[in-house]
């Protein structure tokens, strides 16, 4: 790739007024005079150690240190992971928060005698869609909702609301905001994406930034209200053709135009740091890319904030792991995110500068980029977290204020993509309010919401002061004289005026939300849909999820239909827009707009390169005052049912498609979403634990009889005789009970296979299915009659490859 290029793809897509080309300001510096910055940075340094230095690049999670670690240490940042919370509780309150911001904050502030600089470390947090992992605070629609809203200001705003919130339990800095512009839908992080183009992300993006830091080059810049954040992941995570951590192919300049430049703006508005993703260009890795961290970053786009890795995104490079990695700082990395290893890294780097593999000069301008991040930010003076003008002022979070902003931002976000006449509904009308998702706010929040993948065993108890749908739709009702009825199944006893049924996408994260194909199936709420309209009730459907999918059967099932996203902790926004006056006058309007091609075609995953024909193009939204053609949807599916395919994923570092999980123990049958949580009385616990990569795999743990239940999906029930299931497990202890698998016929005994693997590490059991029953099971049950623990990282059904004669001897 060579430098003109770069500069004519940057020129090349410089967009409307909003994206300079002139690349010769230092943006980051400009609030405080550089060279003064310089100066202080250079007197810093000159008294600080290989060891202070190396510090200041190392982030460990807050899962995996102690105060007293960091008073060892004196680490530069520091940040709590999406399931990483005060003492251990990723649900803790607020209160804790700002505890261990304040134990954290006095721990790398205590004097020292030798005369080595006292240097306060940064705490970081993915506040990415408001703040998010903490119980209570405004939880705002996921990106690809503010996308559909289109409203920089709003944007804007929901950055100072979220800014402030953060400040109020001490926290720093966030990883937001997400700047990927997703080519393929089936990439499970399409949601925190708010476009599928560069334009539109660069603006929202740059608003938010705005909102964070405040505005460069006024007095709100980076002041006591505001946070630090992040552009991420630089670059490319949204072209990988939909597979999280992958890789983007093609041409480097249109790579660069497509998925850089929404950083420029960012950039001109002084985003104090940038993410590395995971994923890689033309089979090259971000986090070892010089051409790209600092040729292009730093050399074309002049940015001069600090770069920090991904989640140990470092330890994928060749030769690395995440304990010893000096490529990912030769190449231009500045902060190496190492939540747990981060001894390891910080001897291995003090160890690679003694022996000159690291140059001193490439520390120096790695920890000074800290050092001066500090600076600007005013670190070295503020006081302690909770004497901060915002530190402790909990009210801040979900404040009246901030919780409209995010009723706006809900009532914008909905995109209306039919309405035969049913919307708007009469306020004095009697609704029925249906669905899995009516009343379940983790389901409207999403993943990154208390915990990384959201949803599992989170209650709306866990998110305080926060409005379900139905909660919503009851309230505006009330106002007019109407009535809701609750009933997630649909049944009713009195008959209502008409139902809106609310469903969609369980909560994911990252990887775990990638797909195969953008089909939604979900017979339960079709058939809901069906039943009601055949009792002559109209049908509106609200439509949770994270990115455009081929909903065919379901629009044809309803007489409107609303795609809402994932709109968060405020869903009152989404009455505001479906329940007019009691005259049926709206009292607001739909505004939204699609910033997604939705899919015409079930099995049609790509957006934009040309091939994809749109049921909806990207812009469209309807409303009140436009309201859309009626038309008819076909619902026949091209996806045929893989017959041939010789194996199918049960769970692959995510639940396969059309796989569902559950516990059962004697408080009944609980769902497991993510192949997550717990059985209704608590004996079965499922965890995410990592394997090779982040929580790829699941700790099983019984404390009690308890039933593992995996429903299996048409298609591996469909494969021809002499299928096996495989599980890839470990076991650390044998079980001290019998523990069986069961499918049609007699239940099989484990116990063997499970002695034997005692304390082997990781291996596999393949298991004939036709050693479960003559016939092919719809599920398989794993039962421990007592307690018991272990680790699966993976399950399939491979078609074909049982033994001839049936040994059914597991072991
Ligand atoms: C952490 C997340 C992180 C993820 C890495 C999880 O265990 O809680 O914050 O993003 O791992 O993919
Ligand atoms: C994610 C990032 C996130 C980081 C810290 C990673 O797994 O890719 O988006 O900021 O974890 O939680």
């Amino acid at each position: 790739m060579n430098g003109k290029s770069i500069a004519a793809a940057l020129a090349a897509v410089a967009l409307g007024g909003c994206m300079t080309t002139t690349r010769d300001t230092v943006p980051a510096t400009t609030t405080a005079s550089a060279d003064s910055i310089d100066a202080r940075v250079a007197a810093l340094l000159a008294r600080m150690s290989v060891e202070d230095k190396v510090a200041q690049l190392v982030m460990p999670d807050i899962a995996s240190i102690t105060s007293d670690d960091v008073r060892r240490y004196r680490f530069g940042t520091i940040l709590n992971g999406g399931n990483s919370g005060p003492g251990g509780n990723d649900k803790a309150p607020a209160a804790e928060w700002l505890k261990l911001a304040d134990a954290m904050w006095e721990a790398s502030t205590a004097p020292r005698d030798d005369g080595r600089p006292v240097v306060p470390l940064l705490w970081a947090t993915d506040a990415v869609h408001g703040h998010n992992n903490i119980p209570g605070a405004t939880v705002f629609p996921h990106n690809i909702g503010l996308g559909a809203a289109g409203d920089v200001d709003l944007v804007r705003r929901i950055g100072q609301a979220t800014a402030a919130e953060i400040a109020a339990t001490g926290i720093d800095w966030t990883f937001a905001p997400t700047l990927a512009v997703t080519r393929d839908d089936r990439w499970g992080r399409t949601y925190e994406s708010y476009a599928e183009e560069p334009e539109l992300v660069a603006r929202l993006g740059m608003a938010l930034v705005e909102g964070l830091q405040g505005r460069q080059g006024t007095p709100e810049f980076l002041d006591q209200r505001r946070v630090i954040a992040t552009a991420k992941h630089f670059f490319a995570d949204g072209g990988t053709g939909g597979i999280d951590q992958g890789d983007a192919r093609g041409d480097v300049d249109e790579l660069i135009a497509l998925h850089a430049t929404p950083y420029i703006p960012s950039i001109d508005a002084g985003v104090q740091s940038v993410m590395a993703s995971f994923s890689s260009i033309n089979g090259e890795k971000l986090h070892g890319s010089r051409a790209m961290l600092t040729d292009l970053l730093r050399g074309q786009m002049k940015f001069d904030g600090l770069t920090v890795g991904d989640w140990n995104g470092h330890g994928q490079l060749p030769g690395c792991s995440n304990a010893d990695c000096p490529d990912a700082l030769l190449a231009g990395l500045d902060v190496y995110m190492v939540p747990e290893d981060w001894r390891g890294l910080h001897a291995s780097l003090v160890e690679q500068v003694a022996s000159g593999k690291v140059p001193m000069a490439r520390l120096d301008k790695a920890a000074g980029r800290v050092l001066a991040l500090k600076l600007r930010y005013g670190l070295m003076t503020k006081p302690r977290p909770s004497e901060r003008t915002l530190g402790g002022r909990f009210e801040t979070l979900g404040s009246p204020e901030h919780r409209a902003i995010g009723r706006e931002a809900v009532r914008k976000s909905l995109v209306l993509l039919k309405n035969d006449g049913v919307l708007p509904i009469k306020s004095s009308a009697r609704i029925l309010v249906a669905g899995a998702g009516a009343d379940n706010i983790a389901q409207q929040a999403g993943g990154w919401s208390i915990s990384w993948q959201g949803g599992g065993d989170l209650t709306n108890a866990d998110f305080p002061g926060a409005t379900s749908i139905y909660r919503g739709i009851a309230d505006a009702l009330a106002q007019g004289g109407g009535r809701a009825t609750l009933s997630a199944d649909g049944r009713y006893s009195e008959r209502p005026d008409a139902a809106i049924v609310v469903f969609g996408e369980p909560p994911y994260a990252e990887f775990s939300g990638d797909r195969r194909d953008l089909a939604y199936r979900d017979a339960t709420s079709l058939a809901l849909m069906q039943k009601l309209r055949g009792d002559g009730i109209p049908v509106v459907a609200v439509f949770l999820s994270g990115r455009p999918m081929w909903v065919n059967p379901l629009l044809e099932a309803s007489d409107a239909f609303v795609a809402a996203w994932l709109p968060g902790s405020e869903g009152g926004g989404v009455a505001d827009v479906l329940i007019g006056d009691s005259a049926a006058r709206p009292r607001h309007d739909f505004t939204g707009r699609l910033s997604f091609t939705w899919p015409a075609d079930c099995a049609q995953p790509v957006n934009n390169d040309g091939a994809r024909t749109a049921l909806f193009a990207r812009g469209t939204g309807y409303g009140y005052t436009a309201p859309p053609p009626r038309r008819t949807f076909a619902t026949e599916c091209a996806l045929t049912d893989n017959a041939a395919q010789d194996s199918v994923p049960l769970f692959d570092r995510r639940v396969g498609d059309q796989t569902r999980f559950a516990a059962t123990d004697p408080g009944g049958v609980a769902p497991l979403d993510n192949f997550l949580g717990r059985s209704t009385q608590g004996t079965l616990i499922v965890r995410g634990i990592d394997r090779n990569a982040q929580e790829d795999a699941r700790a099983i743990r019984w404390t009690a009889p308890a039933d593992l239940t995996v429903h299996l999906p048409p298609l591996a029930q469909a494969l021809p005789e002499r299928a096996v299931l495989v599980i890839e497990y470990r076991v650390d202890r044998r079980p001290v009970a019998p523990v069986t698998l069961s499918g049609r016929g007699q239940p099989l005994s484990l116990a063997e296979a499970l002695t034997i693997a005692e304390a082997k590490g990781w291996r596999d059991l393949r298991i004939p299915l036709a050693c479960l029953g003559p016939d092919t099971p719809g599920s398989l049950t794993l039962h421990s009659e007592a307690a018991f623990a272990m680790e699966v990282s993976a399950l399939r059904i491979e078609a074909g490859t049982g033994p001839q004669t049936e040994d059914c001897s597991v072991r």
